[in-house]
């Protein structure tokens, strides 16, 4: 059962990809702005890869290996998969061949992600100001932006994010991204903040063949007693990529939550709304890509069952199923325990790991109950 769901999963992925991957085109040294909190691959293509760093704010102490860290592990093809990376992680990772020859070095700011800026277009929300870094300095603090990822939503109306980040100019210079240009210099500045900025859109959708992954029900999640509300988290998503919610069909948008409409439910604008938290029962269904990840079924209440084994009783089994014909889920009634023991395997399916990986998956922990 399990191997099977890996197995199905394993379609998405080449689609998608697990991880946000980040490679270094034609270069041997890459300077990259990033968030921290969402997973992400560096990629070296070197088998038997070792990986070192310098981290910003011990500028000055020699390299260290990576296996110190809990989050960050090597895949047998030579990659450094770093799981929720900290803003502390900040800093120069360097990979080198088996003769301990750089192959690839990549200087990365993990920005904050807990100090996001969000705004909305169609609220009229503004981005964050240019700002001198210091009075009367000409470095100037400023936000780069990425391109646009694509609509949520097609053949209606959707919304479209993009990631900005901190950079720091000088006159004549190419921008550092924030922490990197400070290093392990103490500055602060309540602008030296990562963007997320949202707008509607409306795209058609593709003529072609659906990616066709396949999703997952999960059944019977309830709202816990003491905070009467429950998280439920996306496969595949990230901030990284389009994902959009629904509760019983319709769209949880974040203008909706950023003009304070949605006292029901919760985007979590950290992980780009991979999480949700909900304080309804509802059917709520996620997409990645615009495709369908997942569907949360709430536990029926007590009455609801009553009735539907009223139901059952009073009308006799069709042959051949049910009466109502319903898209196929790639397999139904799957619960927490499964979906992360599966997600597990498909990583270990996909790095070809030879030993199981240690520690627990946290950002694949569906809290179902
Ligand atoms: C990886 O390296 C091998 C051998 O050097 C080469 O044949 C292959 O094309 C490289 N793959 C990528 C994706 O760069
Ligand atoms: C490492 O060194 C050995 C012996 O000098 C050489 O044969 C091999 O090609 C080198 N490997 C790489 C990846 O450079
Ligand atoms: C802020 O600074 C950047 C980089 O110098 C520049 O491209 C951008 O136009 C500036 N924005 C404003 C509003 O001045």
């Amino acid at each position: 059962m399990l191997t099977t769901l890996g197995l199905l999963l394993s379609f998405a992925v080449p689609v998608l990809g697990v991880y946000l991957s980040i490679s270094c085109p034609g270069g041997k040294q890459c300077q990259r702005a990033l968030l921290s909190g969402n997973d992400i691959l560096l990629h070296c293509n070197s088998s038997g890869a070792r990986w070192h760093y310098f981290l910003a704010h011990s500028w000055d102490q020699p390299p260290s290996k990576v296996s110190g860290f809990s989050n960050i592990e090597i895949t047998p093809k030579g990659s450094l998969i770093i799981r929720e990376p900290l803003p502390s992680q900040t800093g120069v990772y360097c990979c080198l061949n088996e003769n301990g020859t750089q192959v690839v070095q990549y200087e990365i700011d993990f920005q904050d992600v807990a100090t996001l800026h969000i705004t909305h277009t169609g609220l009229g929300q503004q981005p964050l100001q240019n700002e001198t870094l210091y009075p009367d300095g000409k470095e100037l603090i400023f936000t780069r932006w990425e391109p646009w990822q694509d609509c949520n939503r097609c053949g209606g109306p959707g919304e479209r994010k993009r990631l900005g980040y901190c950079y720091v100019g000088e006159p004549l210079e190419e921008p550092t991204p924030c922490w990197l240009y400070l290093k392990e210099v103490e500055v602060w500045s309540s602008r030296m903040r990562p963007e997320l900025q949202v707008e509607a859109c409306d795209t058609p959708c593709f003529d072609g063949e659906p990616l066709g992954v396949g999703y997952i029900t999960f059944d019977d999640f309830q709202l816990k007693e003491e905070s009467e509300s429950v998280w439920l988290s996306c496969p595949l998503a990230s901030i990284y990529r389009p994902v959009i919610w629904e509760a019983d069909e319709t769209p949880l948008t974040w203008q909706r939550q950023l003009s304070g409409r949605a006292d029901d439910t919760f985007l979590d604008p950290s992980t780009g709304g991979r999480q949700l938290q909900v304080f309804q029962p509802a059917v709520y269904r996620c997409f990645v890509q615009q495709e369908l990840m997942a569907q949360f079924n709430p536990r029926p209440g007590p009455e609801v069952l009553e009735a539907q084994e009223e139901e059952s009783e009073a009308q006799p089994r069709e042959a051949g199923g049910g009466r109502r014909r319903r898209a196929h889920p790639v397999l139904t009634g799957l619960k927490l325990a499964l979906l992360a023991g599966a997600v597990l395997a498909l990583a270990g399916l996909l790095l070809r790991c030879r030993r199981p990986s240690r520690g627990s998956r946290r950002d694949w922990v569906v809290l179902v109950k």
